[in-house]
């Protein structure tokens, strides 16, 4: 996934970066931006680089002040390696015509060909240079009068795959864009900069998300599949079939990503749990706190309990809480529930007129995600969703399901994301639920607790955490083991450990270990158990015995300080829960684990190599 920017406006391309600078988290590979100074003539101005949108700036060195026209990308590499040549904007041989594309090109191959036999000289390995090639032969051999948006029209409609892309040409005062399969939106702002647009707006934006316009535009309009449009002063213009999107008012504030007291982002949402909880179940306990009341869905919890099935679909670590929220639903409802990896949704085994498909997703964008909806809907299914990103692509397709008001997450492993998912299902289930009153009020109760539980964990300061990084740093892999509502936990545990501190490891239920993962164990391998006080604790102390045995060093993550600690070399004491909630508090020293590993290895824990925050690519 990348991140294309673009804007009509006085200081152009410093809108630009400034943008790049916000959609970085969308992909760090390399940087680029282009630009167009009034009464220009030649080739484009271009500068591209691998590396940081910093390191754009730098080499950009304020060379395009003044431009008023520009676009610009920062990249997540799918097609060609992390080179500067394969960086984007990519332009046509005599450098006229310049683009940016996020998205997927899959007849890049047959498109090649075409290109290469037209004579093209084709500059990188990239799918998206192949656009600017087409659109400069469509437009030399357009018959007269047809405009550049026709010719832009003609040469999208020869692309198969998904795209979001902005084209700038010399000798036009504007930006033809296109979306499909790859989010697209417009901003504008007003202000008393020297030229006007539409609605007397000092600047028009493109973006591949809202969160830079916030601070700069008050107004936004959302692009769908197929439109094809072309902004310049006048406004935005169509083409005879294409609805003019409607701009409304820009909602929410834009949440600089500072890490404040913290040294990384990573670090300073994992310690914005507590807030993050309050917020997700703000207005969503009765107020005599016996109740969880979960609204915004279109179906009301007595049609939802006379559902054949809910499916839950989601990629990554919204996955994995979509694993606990599947246990929830499955413990609290006589509902049948399944949880699916999103690139992997059987639709049409699983989706029919009396099941729901609901979506679990941080960015609201990835396209799995996405996609697993639509084909939910194909196959009749009604759709919801989770999303932390207002306004997203997801959550708009969806129009019902419940924002997790996590606030914005930067740094790209999740964390405050995951929790509040877990704790946004857990109020879902106890909607739908009928269990008796007593077992809903206890449950009430615990959920109710968590922002103090999950604070006092996040204090918890005894040097375990320490010895435990002593005996992950300097391994070659590790293990996690959970038991019940643990065992999906440890997945998300072992997701965040190989994401950020590059440490492999193999997450399992603590009794299939013997199944065949135990074979891995040998002196000093590390397991990372995670035993709650829960019915499991019996059998995970039989799980941690077995790994003991081989040798392994066991850190303990418990709120037990029975037995079970003997088997340990390092007990991380958790805050004690009842069980249902304990996932997320155990979730923290899984977090932190992961974090301080990390940066004990002196790795960009926030833009950790080869990620992006959600993947809107298949
Ligand atoms: C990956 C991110 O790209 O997408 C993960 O690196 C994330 O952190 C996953 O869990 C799913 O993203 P989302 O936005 O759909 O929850």
């Amino acid at each position: 996934m990348c991140g294309i920017f673009g804007c009509l406006g006085a200081d152009a391309a410093a809108g630009v970066l400034n943008g790049l600078r916000k959609l970085e988290y969308r992909g760090y590979d390399s940087a680029g931006l282009a630009a167009i100074f009034p009464e220009h003539e030649g080739p484009i101005e271009t500068e591209r680089t691998t590396g940081y949108v910093a390191d754009l700036v730098s080499k950009a060195n304020g060379r395009f002040d003044g431009a008023e026209i520009s676009i610009g990308h920062t990249r997540w590499a799918t097609h060609g390696g992390v080179t500067d040549s394969n960086a984007h904007p990519h332009s046509s041989n005599d450098g006229k015509i310049t683009i940016v594309h996020n998205g997927i090109i899959e007849n890049a191959q047959e498109l090649l060909e075409r290109v290469e036999n037209l004579g093209y000289d084709v500059q990188s390995e990239t799918d998206s240079e192949l656009i600017v090639h087409l659109l400069d032969h469509e437009l030399n051999t357009q018959p007269v009068g047809r405009t550049p948006l026709e010719a832009f029209k003609s040469t999208i409609s020869l692309l198969k795959g998904s795209w979001a892309v902005a084209v700038i040409m010399t000798g036009m005062d504007g930006i033809l864009i296109a979306r499909k399969g790859a989010p697209l939106v417009l901003g504008r702002g007003s202000g008393s900069g020297t030229c006007s647009y539409q609605g007397n707006c000092s600047h028009l934006c493109v973006s591949s998300d809202v969160q830079p316009f916030y601070g700069s535009c008050s107004e936004v309009a959302y692009l769908d599949d197929d439109d094809i449009f072309y902004i310049s002063k006048n406004g935005i213009e169509g083409l005879e079939d294409s609805p003019i999107p409607e701009f409304e008012v820009l909602e929410g504030v834009y949440e600089e990503g500072d890490s404040g007291i913290f040294p990384h982002m990573m670090l300073k949402e994992i310690h914005d749990q507590p807030i993050a909880l309050t917020n997700v179940l703000g207005g969503r306990i009765s107020a005599d706190g016996t109740r969880a009341e979960l609204g915004g869905f279109k179906l009301s919890p007595k049609q939802m309990r006379g559902l054949d099935r809910i499916n839950l679909v989601a990629c990554g670590t919204a996955y994995y809480a979509a694993l606990v929220g599947a246990n929830y639903i499955r413990q609290l409802t006589e509902l049948t529930v399944e949880a699916f990896r999103a690139s992997e949704f059987p639709a049409s085994d699983v989706c029919g007129p009396n099941t729901l498909t609901i979506a679990i997703s941080q960015s609201g964008e990835t396209k799995d995600t996405l996609d697993a909806l639509q084909e939910a809907r194909k196959n009749g299914s009604e759709i919801s969703s989770f999303c932390n990103v207002i306004g997203s692509t997801i959550a708009r397709m969806t129009g019902n399901g419940a924002y997790l008001y996590a606030g914005a997450e930067f740094a790209v492993a999740s964390t405050k994301a995951f929790t509040n998912m877990t704790a946004a299902l857990l109020l879902l289930a106890l909607t739908i639920s009928e269990i008796p009153d007593k077992q809903r009020k206890k449950i009430v109760r615990e959920i109710r607790s968590l922002p103090a539980m999950v604070s006092r964990q996040l204090i918890e300061e005894d040097g375990s955490m320490e010895s435990a990084i002593e005996i992950l740093d300097g391994a070659k892999s590790a293990i996690f083991i959970g038991r019940g509502i643990s065992a999906p936990l440890v997945l998300e545990g072992a997701l965040k450990m190989m994401e950020v501190a590059y440490l492999p490891c193999l997450a399992y239920p603590g009794g299939e270990l013997k199944h065949g993962p135990i074979a891995l164990i040998e002196e000093g391998t590390p397991v990372i158990a995670v035993a709650p006080h829960d019915s499991t604790l019996p059998l995970m102390e039989s799980s941690i015995r077995e790994c003991r045995t081989r040798g392994a060093k066991i850190i303990l993550i418990t709120d037990h300080e029975g037995p079970i600690t003997q088997f340990a070399d390092v007990i991380i004491q958790t805050q004690a829960t009842g069980t249902i909630v304990s996932p997320m508090v155990n979730v923290v020293p899984l977090q932190l684990l992961a974090y301080h590993l990390a940066d004990q290895k002196g790795l960009n824990v926030d833009r950790p190599r080869n990620l992006a925050k959600s993947v809107t690519v298949v």
